[in-house]
């Protein structure tokens, strides 16, 4: 009996994803409008290595990341390296190496694609694309002001209604002094209830309080006081007793700058915002799509004041943020921001009726091609209804037919295959007519 050949899948590794051309053009507009959005603000893009060393993620990024998420592994060389979870570390690394030759505040940002070992679902995958846009140099709140009003930027460069989207800020010196001062936690207790307080949305209240209870030493009035935090605003934090005032000062003044510059009903005082990551020391922020189907936050992002003290004696603080690709789509399909025109392409295709005159189709793609028209052509004679059905399928906008006798009489056929309609026109109006149409 014949064996069965056994193939090989074709689909992509778990969690990732395969960009079709469909999908990058999607990508590339989506990060289009990004890079040009904090482009404007004076950012510049760098980008590092998707290698790490183990180590750079073992001082800062946190439990979760290095235990359970981290894709590392022993090189031929024997070195522990990682593939990097999150861009943070890279960023420091740089900096750090270049500390002192660069011109401050240093504004830069990236889109580096990210691993890791996470269960797949909704928002969430193995791989994924995400924008970093990180400021150096800046102690005061005004770096905040600036990296959130650049947030907010992006999502009004995709025209996102006000409503659809909700910036929750705190700060780890408020969370920081109600674990150990409100609730008098030693610091491994404070650390393990912060990540409780990080979960509690995605759990019920009685796991919750299962969790948390063998934490505390007087459950029933440290819980009462876990709930009024989360009950608070910005005008009651303050009220709270051995909540660090000077954090409370810092996120007040963000937010009457924010308010003057227009961005107040999106802003919210959130002090469930925890952020997993170790490396935090002041503001924290996340950005959330505000339709319930698409709850995972869009950007998560906040100061850390110490990272650039892992490579050396200088001191610079940092502040930025991370938005990735997948969570942005879910919120922009949602809110039916994607152009309807993405998926079609405006440029020229010129099919092949006669192999004769192939070298001529070849040198009218040229010539528009000069002009800054795209062209596909041809390469093998077909019946004209074939190519007119490929032209249809690829998206293109006009079809240009070339014959022996529009040859002859220097013209060509020039068919728009949005209105239908054909002409003939000569080889000298061609030019002026495509680009009118095609490039404005
Ligand atoms: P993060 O909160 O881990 O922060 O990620 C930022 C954003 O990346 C999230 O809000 C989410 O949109 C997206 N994201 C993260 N993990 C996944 C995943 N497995 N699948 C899909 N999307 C994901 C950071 O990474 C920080 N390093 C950001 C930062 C920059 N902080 C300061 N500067």
């Amino acid at each position: 009996m014949e064996k069965q050949k056994a193939f090989l899948p074709t689909a992509p590794y778990k969690g990732t994803r395969d960009f079709y051309p469909d999908e990058m053009r999607f990508r590339n507009w989506m990060f289009s409008v990004m890079r040009k959005t904090v482009q404007s603000f004076g950012y510049e893009e760098y980008d590092g290595p998707i290698l790490e060393s183990f180590e750079l993620y073992l001082a800062k990024s946190g439990e979760e990341i290095v235990q359970r998420q981290l894709y590392d592994f022993t090189d031929k060389g024997d070195r522990h390296v990682a593939i990097r979870p999150e861009m943070t570390p890279t960023l420091a690394r740089m900096v750090a190496g270049e500390v002192r030759n660069l011109a401050k505040p240093i504004r830069w940002f990236s889109i580096p694609n990210l691993w890791r070992y996470e269960q797949p679902g909704k928002g969430r995958l193995r791989e994924h694309w995400q924008l970093n846009v990180d400021l150096f140099g800046v102690n005061s709140y005004r770096a905040e002001v600036e990296i959130i009003l650049i947030a907010n930027a992006i999502l009004e460069n995709f025209k996102a209604p006000k409503g659809s989207y909700q910036i929750k800020v705190s700060h780890r010196g408020i969370l920081d002094s109600f674990l150990n001062q409100t609730l008098a936690l030693a610091p491994e207790k404070a650390h393990a209830v912060s990540k409780l307080l990080d979960k509690k949305s995605k759990i019920s209240k009685e796991a919750f309080e299962e969790e948390i209870k063998p934490l505390l030493s007087n459950p029933e009035k440290q819980l009462t006081l876990i709930y009024k935090y989360l009950d608070t605003n910005l005008q009651t934090i303050g009220d709270l007793e051995g909540i660090d005032p000077s954090s409370v000062e810092f996120i007040r003044n963000l937010f009457s700058d924010l308010a003057s510059l227009g961005i107040k009903d999106q802003l919210e005082f959130d002090p469930s915002i925890i952020r997993g990551f170790d490396y935090y020391t002041g503001c924290i922020f996340e950005v959330f799509d505000t339709n319930p189907e698409n709850r995972r936050s869009l950007y998560g992002g906040g100061r850390y004041d110490n990272l650039i003290g892992l490579f050396s004696n200088e001191q610079l603080s940092g502040i930025g943020f991370g938005l990735g690709d997948v969570t942005f789509k879910n919120f922009l399909e949602g809110h039916g921001l994607v152009p309807k025109d993405l998926n079609s392409k405006t440029a020229v295709l010129i099919p092949l009726m006669d192999d004769k005159i192939f070298p001529e189709v070849l040198k009218l793609a040229e010539e528009l091609r000069k002009e800054g028209i795209g062209v596909e052509t041809m390469l093998e004679p077909a019946k004209l209804g074939k190519q007119i059905q490929t032209a249809e399928k690829k998206g293109y906008r006009f079809l240009i037919f070339l014959g022996e006798s529009e040859l002859s009489e220097n013209k060509v056929q020039l068919k728009d295959i949005v209105s239908g309609e054909q002409s003939s026109v000569s080889r000298s109006d061609l030019i002026s007519i495509l680009r009118k149409s095609l490039l404005g």
